[in-house]
């Protein structure tokens, strides 16, 4: 582990890297199949993005989602996720469609406009929500969706609804909330007004 990955282990809630072995290996397939739960919002050829992909188990589904023509951008705070993610990826011969993003804590900071963005997991994590769901609510494409998933052993169901609350002052709109299993989850559009905040 590089001294910025220890940094922000010390500074931030966030899980940590070998902790993530204990969710993300074969066993989840069984119960969270990307293209069951993401299959009606990627399209071949869209551009999305994995916020706080971990090791990537969400990333690698995706790209098979949006094919040779779309991109993902599998976004984290942790150097060593997203090596990880980037070594799935050539092994699954995906890399091509896969672009790793370092974000600092506070700041997503990626160029491209998106036409689905997934926060599987990672809301509960982050300090400053607001600008935030301000940052994927500007990043989104008109029509583009954002999907939050949290898990209930970390998150009751008042936390959540007080965090889709403060997506929705940010500008995002609840549209759907989705059975994820283990998830309590919202599918969000976006306010016209808000996407060039
Ligand atoms: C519990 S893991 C979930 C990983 C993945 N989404 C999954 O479902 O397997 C949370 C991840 O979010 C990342 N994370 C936490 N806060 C973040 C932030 N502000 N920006 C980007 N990533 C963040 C952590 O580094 C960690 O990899």
């Amino acid at each position: 582990m590089n001294d910025r990955d220890r940094n922000v282990l010390k500074t931030e809630h966030v899980c940590p890297w070998w902790l993530a072995y204990t969710f993300d290996n074969p066993i989840r397939g069984m119960f969270h199949h990307p293209g069951k739960i993401l299959g009606q919002y990627i399209r071949p050829g869209h551009t999305v993005a994995d916020i706080g992909c971990g090791m990537g188990f969400f990333s690698l589904g995706m790209a098979r989602l949006v094919g040779p023509a779309g991109r993902v951008i599998a976004i984290d705070m942790q150097e060593k996720m997203l090596d990880t993610v980037l070594r799935r990826a050539k092994r699954a011969g995906l890399a091509d469609r896969i672009r790793a993003h370092r974000c600092e804590p506070n700041r997503l900071g990626i160029p491209e406009s998106l036409d689905f963005a997934l926060g599987f997991w990672m809301v509960h994590e982050i300090a400053e929500k607001s600008s935030f769901f301000r940052e994927i609510g500007a990043a989104l494409k008109p029509g583009g969706r954002f999907l939050m998933a949290e898990p209930k052993m970390h998150v009751g169901p008042a936390d959540f609804e007080e965090t889709v609350r403060v997506a929705t002052g940010a500008g995002l709109e609840p549209e759907t909330a989705m059975k994820i299993r283990l998830s309590r989850a919202m599918l969000f559009g976006v306010r016209p007004s808000e996407r060039s905040v």
